[in-house]
């Protein structure tokens, strides 16, 4: 196998969008940052040099990183920061997936800026499962804010404050046409007639879920989260923040300009959107003077829309690409999402959003956990994250405006290794009703169940799909409903859960659990490299 070496830098740069220019912060100076490049089974090597006046801390979002936490990335969790003025190489074996993915500041809302695309290109000699493309292309989805987005989160934070909306979504970092100032900030794609192309298209925004589609052309959905799907055409494709899609376009559409747009999908009571980003497939020839056609979305708060996409993706399991569905379960979890408020001294009303798993809102520890856990450090943190919330009630029936009156606290559930796990995700109406998509690290999990509603303990699990359900390492607990997820806890260490919307995660939206070491000699965490950084 090869190893694939990377130098990340990182810098402050001054970037212009929206007819502002605002220093942020870059790796490389690049804006989306550089594409990794890797081949199923090779080593990657990438040395993070800290330049900027932030720390900064690198994850790469959907690889396992098997035994190996250490390069996971996200601050606090599996390591401390990266501070000014100092290195560290995350160094890993990419094993058994192919796809695409991505990577991401994973310290406080830096990822607004840094982030860009994995691309993990099958082993030599192993085909796709799918028609072989002619070409490919990278879409990274994302936000634009007028704002520094550091001040941004202390609004939300520390003064309590509805935090602002970003001013625009961005495709491959441009809004496109239809924003001032950014006709040259526009993203084109050429195309030829009777070509396919793959695009790998990332949701990279902080805080929305995002509807996808090219005015005229049909695409074919054919991989989400590095794992094949079973292919299906649609118009549009749904994509919350953390996930992939990679879909196939055939141009074969009359020779002329076509947009792409991305926007927001907001099945909250005010769906407002004037931040729609567009981009351009243009066809081979076609003079810039040519008017794009227009592009057909969902409307913002086609919840059915989602619903059927969703209910679409399946794995493809073949004979090469078997979904290895756990059919019975070792440990059964149920986790409540829950919004609320909390008196808060330094906040503009004395109060302010927070969110919780089980009544328990996260609280960050000042020592990294995968640390903590393989040094044997007491008092950093607890294993006692309740299975359960403390006691069942209607979820989602009426809105209960009174706080259940969340705890605080850095509390982690421990699995032992190799157990198989369920865990249902309840969204519930404390406040209000919101779509989460949650994130495991260092996993892959099938999503069996999905609905609207509280979830029923002795009639849902009848119709779970425990044959071909989508295999992720993000998905949308729906709006007002519930997800259940299994998973083989075959991976040692301390892995992060959270909500992907990062503004749920800054109110606590988010836990970790421990995973055992196994009894076999390669069934324990490795060392940790000698450049960890110090906490
Ligand atoms: Cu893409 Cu914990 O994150």
């Amino acid at each position: 196998a090869a190893i694939n070496q990377y130098q990340f830098d990182i810098q402050v740069k001054n970037v212009s969008r929206l007819c502002h220019a605002k220093p942020i912060v870059t790796v490389n100076g690049r804006y989306p940052g550089p594409t990794i490049y890797v081949r199923e089974g090779d080593r990657v090597l990438v040395n993070v040099t800290n330049y900027a006046q932030y720390n900064m801390s690198i994850h790469w979002h959907g690889l396992k990183q098997y035994r190996n936490g250490w390069a996971d990335g996200p601050a606090y969790i599996t390591q401390c920061p990266i501070m000014t003025g100092n290195s560290y190489t995350y160094d890993f074996n990419v094993t058994g997936q192919r796809g695409t993915l991505w990577w991401h500041a994973h310290i406080l809302w830096l990822r607004a800026t840094v982030y860009g695309a994995i691309v993990i290109m099958p082993k030599q000699g192993t085909p796709f499962p799918f028609p072989q493309p002619n070409r490919e292309e990278i879409i990274l989805l994302g936000e634009w804010w007028h704002t520094d987005v550091e001040a941004i989160e202390d609004q939300g934070k520390r003064m309590g404050l509805p935090p602002n909306m970003s001013d625009a979504h961005t495709i491959n970092g441009k809004p496109g046409p239809l924003f001032p100032c950014s006709e040259k900030h526009t993203f084109a794609m050429e195309v030829e007639s009777g070509k396919t192309y793959l695009l790998r298209i990332i949701n990279a925004a902080l805080n929305d879920e995002l509807f996808f589609a090219i005015a005229g052309h049909n695409m074919t959905v054919v991989e989400v989260d590095a794992v094949y799907t079973k292919p299906f055409t649609t118009q549009s494709i749904l994509i919350a923040p953390g996930q992939t899609t990679n879909v196939l376009v055939q141009a074969n559409q009359i020779p002329g300009r076509y947009f792409m747009a991305t926007r927001s999908f907001m099945d909250v009571p005010i769906p407002v959107d004037n931040k729609t980003a567009t981009g351009i497939l243009q066809y081979k020839g076609i003079p810039n003077t040519v008017l794009p056609t227009l592009t057909q979305l969902p409307a913002p708060n086609d919840t059915a829309f989602a619903l059927s996409y969703n209910k679409k993706l399946r794995s493809l399991n073949s004979p090469n690409f078997p979904a290895t569905v756990p059919q019975k379960v070792d440990r059964k979890l149920f986790y409540t999402i829950g919004l609320g408020r909390d008196s808060c001294s330094t906040c503009v009303n004395g109060t302010r959003l927070l969110a919780s798993l089980n009544n328990i809102s996260f609280v960050m520890p000042e020592t990294a956990l995968l640390q903590a856990h393989y040094f044997n450090l007491k008092g950093v943190f607890k294993t006692d994250f309740p299975d359960k919330p403390p006691k069942p009630f209607n979820y989602t029936g009426a809105p209960l405006t009174a706080s259940l009156g969340a705890s605080h606290g850095t509390r982690l559930s421990k699995i032992a290794f190799n157990s198989t796990v369920e865990l249902v995700l309840q969204d519930t109406n404390l406040l209000t009703v919101e779509s989460h998509p949650f994130h495991l690290h260092g996993y892959n999990f099938f999503v069996v169940g999905t609905g609207i509603g509280n979830f029923d303990p002795a009639k849902d699990p009848a119709k779970y799909n425990l044959v071909d359900p989508v295999e992720r390492n993000t998905v949308g607990v729906p709006t007002g409903g519930w997800t259940a997820i299994r998973f083989r806890a075959d991976n040692p260490g301390v892995w992060f859960m959270h909500c992907h919307l990062e503004l749920h995660t800054g109110w606590g939206l988010k836990m970790a659990f421990v995973v055992e070491d196994g009894p076999g000699a390669d069934q324990s965490i490795l060392p940790p490299p000698k450049d960890l950084p110090p906490c």
